[in-house]
């Protein structure tokens, strides 16, 4: 079986939702895999808690052999459940749109949970090497506005963002399919969007 991972990062329903809606249409080819075992990690369903400095004093707490308080548990609980799901996985999709030229911020704190030296990544004399060099990531990103030209390429902290990360933690194989533009040039929208679900379509077919 091919352990899949699939992070869903909108709250807004498809076809509203030009994420939601590549996520939806990734599911639809996902479910005719039978060899696929899916796991879909919602970061807003899970309500995941902000990591700090709550998360450092729970490790201290651990060390120490000391009980930690709800909050503490908590956050301890859904980190090690995402790192385990992340370092477990053959294949990892990303589905989230660009707000604000960033991510979602519950799919920041996803991000922070799996930042972890020793785990994801390891520091060495000669700077930080990735760990994590197996696994296949597909990136599924809309944004209304376009930001791959020269000009606008460097506002974009979204996509930007999750493709370096996978990147410092070594992984090599990363696939995307980003929809954009459809809000700026709304006389093309049916056509930009349509044209982007054919992608994530014929992609998952390939994996
Ligand atoms: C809160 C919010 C912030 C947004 N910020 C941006 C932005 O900074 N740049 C942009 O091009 N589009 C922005 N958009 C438009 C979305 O990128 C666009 O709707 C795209 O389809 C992804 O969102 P969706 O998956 O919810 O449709 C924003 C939309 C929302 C709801």
């Amino acid at each position: 079986m091919k352990k899949v991972l699939v992070v869903k990062a909108n709250d807004r329903p498809a076809p509203l939702a030009v994420s939601t809606t590549m996520f939806e249409t990734f599911m639809e080819e996902a479910r005719q895999k039978e060899e696929w075992d899916v796991t879909v990690y919602d970061v807003f369903e899970r309500d995941i808690p902000y990591f700090g400095q709550t998360y450092f004093d729970a490790l201290e707490r651990l060390e120490n052999k000391e009980p930690l308080n709800e909050k503490e548990q908590s956050l301890i609980d859904h980190v090690n459940e995402a790192l385990d799901l992340f370092l477990g996985a053959d294949l990892i999709v990303f589905a989230f749109p660009m707000w604000n030229l960033t991510v979602p911020a519950p799919l920041h704190a996803f991000m922070d949970y799996i930042y972890q030296a020793g785990k994801t990544f390891k520091y060495t004399e000669q700077g930080p090497v990735g760990l994590v060099t197996e696994p296949t990531v597909v990136l599924l990103n809309a944004r209304g506005g376009v930001y791959s030209i020269p000009e606008t390429e460097h506002m974009d902290m979204g996509i930007n963002f999750i493709r370096l990360s996978m990147q410092f933690f070594g992984v090599t194989d990363i696939r995307e399919v980003i929809i954009e533009g459809h809000n700026a040039m709304s006389d093309r929208r049916d056509e930009i969007i349509a044209t982007g679900l054919d992608e994530v379509r014929e992609l998952a077919r390939k994996l």
